[in-house]
């Protein structure tokens, strides 16, 4: 049976897990935070390409093989996929802003990048809207605050609506705009409140669903869980003071300072 190691800077990569769990459902799954160094958003490149650095050394660590790693951040993909597959001949799968699909889909050739500051000032994102998004038109937006909110929306269950809107009032997306990429895997965690606030009119595009069938197709003739029962995640974190998850996961240390 796989073993797919979801990695984020907290629990943004969430949102991508839930729909690989949901396409390989008997998979046995490790998720790992580095939500010591959260936000990623405003670290450095060198930064983060040291703790996946790390990250790659120390994953002989876990209990079971790994045969997929994914970096479920659009903040480190855009900046440290190609140097972190240098280290490992295990596969990487990275996850990217959608820009691709949502320039497919705009009918008004408006569209909006929602992203972390990193992503969003980044020679990938910007070699992405040049090859994908001809004839459009794309607006950049960052925010670290709305990943503060998707955190405590995980852990606490409550969301201050008040500062939300006074978040997406400051971003201040175009009317225009038909399409707004979910370029951090934090925000689909929001994605309802964010249907609410943008109304039914603006179509918000992640990469999970397709992150999902890379990762069942690169999968594909890997021996399944024939018992047809679903492994416990194995949670992981650079500062785990006691969390427990949405399932009554409790999280375990790992260190990434190597
Ligand atoms: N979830 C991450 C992303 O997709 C990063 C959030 C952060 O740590 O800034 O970019």
């Amino acid at each position: 049976m796989p073993h797919i190691l979801v990695f984020d800077s907290g629990v943004g990569g969430t949102s991508v897990l839930s729909h690989i769990q949901s396409l390989l459902p008997t998979a046995q799954y490790s998720y790992v935070m580095d939500n010591a160094l959260l936000p990623y958003g405003l670290q450095s490149e060198q930064t983060i390409q040291s703790r996946l650095a790390c990250l790659i050394k120390r994953i002989n660590d876990f209990e079971h093989v790994v045969d997929l790693i994914v970096i479920a951040c659009n903040t480190a993909s855009t900046q440290a996929l190609a140097a972190t597959r240098k280290l490992t001949s295990i596969p990487i799968v990275g996850v990217v802003p959608a820009i691709k699909p949502a320039a497919a889909q705009s009918k008004s050739r408006r569209i909006a990048l929602l992203a972390t500051p990193a992503t969003s000032n980044n020679a990938y994102t910007n070699s992405l809207i040049a090859e994908h998004a001809k004839g459009c038109r794309v607006d950049l937006h960052k925010s670290t605050r709305l990943v503060a909110l998707a955190e405590q929306y995980y852990w606490q269950q409550t969301l201050d609506l008040d500062k939300l809107a006074h978040e997406l009032e400051y971003i201040n997306i175009d009317k225009e705009v038909d399409c707004i990429v979910l370029g951090c895997t934090h925000f689909p965690i929001l994605r309802t409140q964010l249907e609410k606030f943008y109304g039914s009119h603006v179509d918000l595009i992640d990469s999970g669903h397709a992150i999902a069938k890379r990762v069942q197709f690169l999968l594909e003739g890997k021996q399944s869980n024939r018992s047809g029962v679903k492994m416990p995640l194995q949670f992981f974190a650079t500062a785990p003071s006691g969390m427990t998850n949405k399932e009554g996961v409790t999280c375990r240390a790992i260190d990434l300072n190597c």
